[in-house]
């Protein structure tokens, strides 16, 4: 437990497998005592700051929850309404908020632009998204196999669509808790060589067998898990046309999934285009575990919190 206080969560990558588990555990252990109304109130009296400079439905509204459940209050702050929206620096405001904030969230677009953040916080900074990267929701992800499952080493996960910031996330926390990925994205848009090789490193560690495909059905073949995301993820918007011609092979449909294990589930970060990346019989079909999934971010986010702040 001590080893957690004060750190940021930039990356899963940064984490060890044993830590990973142990935010899990919490998790499964706070989530348990909130249905049975038993108050957990670890963070009386604490701040967390939220920075966003792109829309959220779950990521604000979990951390605001988990915050008030663990006995603390969260403040929602928009880039603009911030004068870093004017030019204040990210190293001069990570000096001031934290001078208030007992913890940060933010979510943007450059990754640098949060390491940047972290570099200079006093506070624990957390990420809540950035073009490269999703830890929080990945920690929900295997948060939801293990409920489902029982287990996550030795399972395999199928990543069908675009190599994004959900994607190098998965292949983090697939790799660090022993469960096998496949990816299978068009060329071109392929996960990040450094991250697949990161990943491949931590993999080294637990065993997880990481595979780059190009053919969807060859990446969800026994898969145990079926995950996919949108086609255009926020800042793409320009490129929908584009990436819906190229992306149409890779819906996952009934047909797809016929090929995955008969007791597949599906995950979906959401939000979902439905009829492009995911058909509506799929996500709202007996194998899809996507509302257990946004669930449960409010559970591994209180573990996170709980942990470093
Ligand atoms: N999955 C996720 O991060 O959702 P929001 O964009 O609504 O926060
Ligand atoms: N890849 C998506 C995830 C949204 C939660 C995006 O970055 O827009």
């Amino acid at each position: 437990k001590e080893r957690f206080k004060g750190r940021h969560l930039l990356s899963l990558h940064d984490f060890s497998p044993d830590e990973i588990a142990y935010i899990l555990d919490l998790a499964g252990e706070l989530k348990d005592r909130q249905k049975k109304n038993i108050p957990h109130p670890y963070l009386r009296g604490k701040m967390l700051g939220m920075i966003f400079q792109k829309s959220s439905t779950r990521t604000r509204v979990s951390f605001e929850v988990a915050m008030y459940q663990l006995g603390g209050s969260a403040m929602f702050l928009n880039v603009n309404d911030l004068q870093l929206g004017r030019g204040e620096t990210i190293a001069d405001t990570a000096r001031v908020l934290s001078r208030y904030l007992d913890g940060i969230m933010i979510r943007t677009y450059s990754h640098a632009d949060v390491e940047e953040l972290a570099r200079h916080a006093t506070v624990p900074v957390i990420n809540g998204l950035t073009d490269l990267l999703h830890p929080c929701q990945i920690l929900a992800d295997l948060l939801t196999v293990k409920e489902r499952k029982g287990r996550l080493a030795g399972l395999k996960l199928a990543y069908v669509g675009d190599g994004n910031n959900v994607c190098h996330s998965l292949l983090f926390g697939c790799a660090k808790t022993g469960m096998h990925i496949s990816v299978a994205s068009p060329e071109g848009y392929k996960p990040k060589e450094e991250i697949v090789r990161l990943a491949e490193k931590d993999a080294e560690q637990t065993g997880s067998r990481i595979e780059i495909l190009t053919s969807p059905v060859e990446a969800v073949s026994g898969a145990d898990v079926v995950v996919t995301d949108v086609w255009a993820s926020m800042g793409q918007e320009v490129e929908q046309s584009r990436r819906v011609r190229v992306f149409a092979p890779y819906q996952v449909n009934r047909q797809l999934t016929g090929h995955a294990r008969p007791d597949y589930i599906f995950l979906h970060c959401l939000p979902a285009h439905r009829g492009e990346e995911v058909t509506d019989e799929i996500i709202d079909g007996p194998h899809s575990a996507v509302w257990d999934e946004a669930e449960n971010r409010l559970h591994v986010q209180k573990a996170v919190l709980a942990l470093l702040l």
